[in-house]
């Protein structure tokens, strides 16, 4: 079969890490007769200093254009000016939202082999396996009033969430499907004591509930979300909030699997169901880490499990994303690591060298 996908590989370590996902998807190609057709395009700060805009129509076009969308990561140091009219991150959020990426799935799976080399206990967080549903087009990143003015009493400035009730089914149906397909526990985390958005979330998230009376729900404020991530991770399977609460307990939830490095996430258009392709843009969850770029250090395990992701919900090829997943497995199994994954004993690898150990094992 052949696929048209785009690739965003953006700033930092996001070239280094996106060139190792291509190796793979490549073998995946020649070992499964797919032809995957690449076409590059620019997004954040390389695009602002090349096309000054950190998302141009033309790049908004091909992903439009195409099977699948692989992003790299955005952002770094020398477009941080607060005072800057235009943001690195500006280009990924528009992207979300002229594309309809509503649900963002990212799933945390402790492998069994780092389960004893992350910071936290291993009695806490062996079997962790749950999966976030980020709301991603809506809430606190894209609500108006969004701005900063002049009083004359200082300066002050205003983000708002707002969300409809629209956009809050939507997004907890793909939680249901996803825990109805899993082990059926739905937990959707929210701060209805406090937020007016809080208490609309809830609401329509026990209505919805009656449709999928198979799934388990339970409501938890984001907070003690927080704190439950640590203490007792295994509680969790599929957990769906808010933008911006999404955001937050993925970084902390990553640390579980012993790195952001690790973590895949799909930002899909649509319900994912087995057997039907969704469109989608993938990437891993960490950012672009500036002082990482250049030095062969960025883990790209993230990025090559967002590959596999891909390959199931938006190309429909299961097979092949297990594949790869089941290559990511063997290789630290034979006690591969990138830096920030490494332990005693183990044998420290650089990016592009995980890549093609991933991508030989791919190859069979
Ligand atoms: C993420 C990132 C982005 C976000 C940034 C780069 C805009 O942190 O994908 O989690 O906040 O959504
Ligand atoms: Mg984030």
């Amino acid at each position: 079969m052949q696929f048209e996908l785009v690739v965003l590989p953006g700033d930092g370590v996001g070239p280094e890490v996106a060139t190792e996902g291509v190796k793979v998807l490549e073998v995946v190609g020649k070992r499964f007769g797919h032809r995957f057709k690449l076409h590059y395009g620019l997004v954040g700060g390389i695009a602002i200093d090349k096309e000054g805009t950190a998302l141009s129509d033309n790049t908004v076009r091909m992903c439009q254009d195409a099977d699948a969308v692989l992003l790299g990561a955005v952002g770094g140091p020398k477009w941080d000016d607060p005072l800057a009219k235009v943001h690195p991150e500006d280009g990924l959020l528009a992207l979300r939202k002229e594309l309809g990426l509503f649900a963002n799935l990212r799933p945390v799976k402790v492998s069994p082999v780092l389960v004893d080399s992350t910071n936290l206990k291993p009695e806490v967080i062996r079997g962790v396996d749950l999966v976030f549903v980020r709301e991603l087009t809506g809430g606190l990143y894209f609500a108006r009033p969004k701005r900063r003015w002049q009083t004359s009493r200082g300066r002050r400035a205003t983000d708002s969430m707002t969300y409809s009730e629209h956009e809050i089914e939507r997004i907890v149906r793909v939680g249901f499907e996803l825990a109805r397909s899993r082990r059926q526990k739905l937990t959707s985390v929210d701060k209805a004591n406090v937020l007016e958005s809080s208490r609309l979330w809830r609401q329509v998230t026990m209505e919805v509930a009656p449709q999928y009376p198979e799934v388990e729900l339970d409501h938890m404020l984001v907070d003690a979300c927080s704190m439950r991530l640590i203490q007792n991770p295994t509680y969790f399977d599929v957990l769906v909030t808010e933008n911006m609460f999404g955001d937050i307990l993925t970084d902390e939830a990553s640390m579980l699997a012993g790195s952001m490095g690790m973590l895949p996430s799909a930002s899909l258009a649509g319900v994912p169901r087995e057997g039907v392709k969704t469109f989608g843009m993938y990437e891993p969850i960490h950012g672009s880490a500036p002082r990482r770029a250049g030095l062969n250090m960025a883990n790209p395990i993230a990025i090559i499990l967002s590959v596999a992701t891909m390959l199931r919900y938006s190309l429909g090829l299961p097979a092949e994303a297990q594949a790869i997943e089941a290559a990511v497995d063997d290789v630290l199994q034979e006690g591969y690591r990138t830096y920030d994954i490494m332990d005693e004993g183990k044998t420290k690898v650089g990016t592009k060298e995980m890549g093609d150990l991933i991508a030989k094992k791919v190859g069979g």
